[in-house]
């Protein structure tokens, strides 16, 4: 049995990354505000398009913060990975936001800096999702991607996502009540392992 939580927790954890590098993560707090705009700039043109379905440029709208950084246990989530050793520590972030009408499910969006791509950081943040959503009621995570984003739709297969298309765009669905389902893959073992090392910390 998992405590459902009504206030943001204080949590943080300090992890590695499979190369070795220290990492922070933690979700985001309203004084990151400038961090997010300044992660939102850096990322490529292609990355933003594919997490925000928009050619917006460089700057990130003022709703679009308030939105990502509106934080609520229950309703949404936005958690960041850092390396503190960097001169600009965000690498990725990633928000689940739960569907008012079908409240078991809600929809996820990651994105991590082009440079860092396929270090394992999606993944990681996967399980931050994950876990913070199941231990708000949700039993189901969806992710919509274009067709055209072969990058994501291999990852979230590849992580055991099952997906379709609905003639406009891919939507991948993973229950997570079923760990177990989870492939045989590289990244779908590294998501299982940070699931089984995180679920003691976040499921209390
Ligand atoms: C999708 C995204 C979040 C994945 O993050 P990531 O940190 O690169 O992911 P990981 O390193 O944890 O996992 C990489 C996996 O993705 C897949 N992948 C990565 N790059 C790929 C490529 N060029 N071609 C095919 N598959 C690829 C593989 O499954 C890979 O696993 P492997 O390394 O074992 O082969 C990242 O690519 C991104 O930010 N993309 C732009 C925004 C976006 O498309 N978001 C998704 C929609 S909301």
């Amino acid at each position: 049995m998992v405590t459902i939580i009504r206030e943001m927790p204080n949590e943080r954890f300090e992890l590695t990354l499979r190369d070795g590098t220290p990492v922070i993560v933690r979700p985001l707090i309203p004084e990151d505000r400038a961090l997010l705009a300044e992660a939102y700039r850096r990322a490529s043109l292609q990355s933003r398009y594919n997490r925000f379905w928009t050619h917006t440029g460089e700057v990130i709208g003022e709703k679009m913060l308030n939105q990502v950084l509106a934080q609520d246990p229950l309703k949404h989530v936005t958690w960041a990975v850092l390396d503190a050793s960097r001169e600009f520590p965000p690498i990725g972030g990633a928000s689940w936001w739960r569907d008012p009408q079908t409240p078991k499910e809600a929809e996820l969006s990651a994105i991590v800096l082009d440079e860092d791509h396929g270090r394992g950081v999606g993944t990681l943040l996967l399980a931050l999702l994950w876990l913070t959503a199941f231990r708000a009621g949700i039993q189901t995570l969806i992710g919509y991607v274009q067709v055209e984003n072969r990058q994501a739709a291999a990852w979230m297969r590849d992580c055991g996502a099952q997906g379709e298309w609905d003639g406009y765009k891919l939507i991948f669905r993973w229950d997570l009540e079923k760990i177990d389902l989870l492939p045989d893959t590289r990244v779908a073992a590294e998501l299982a392992d940070w699931l089984v090392k995180l679920s003691p910390e976040i499921l209390v």
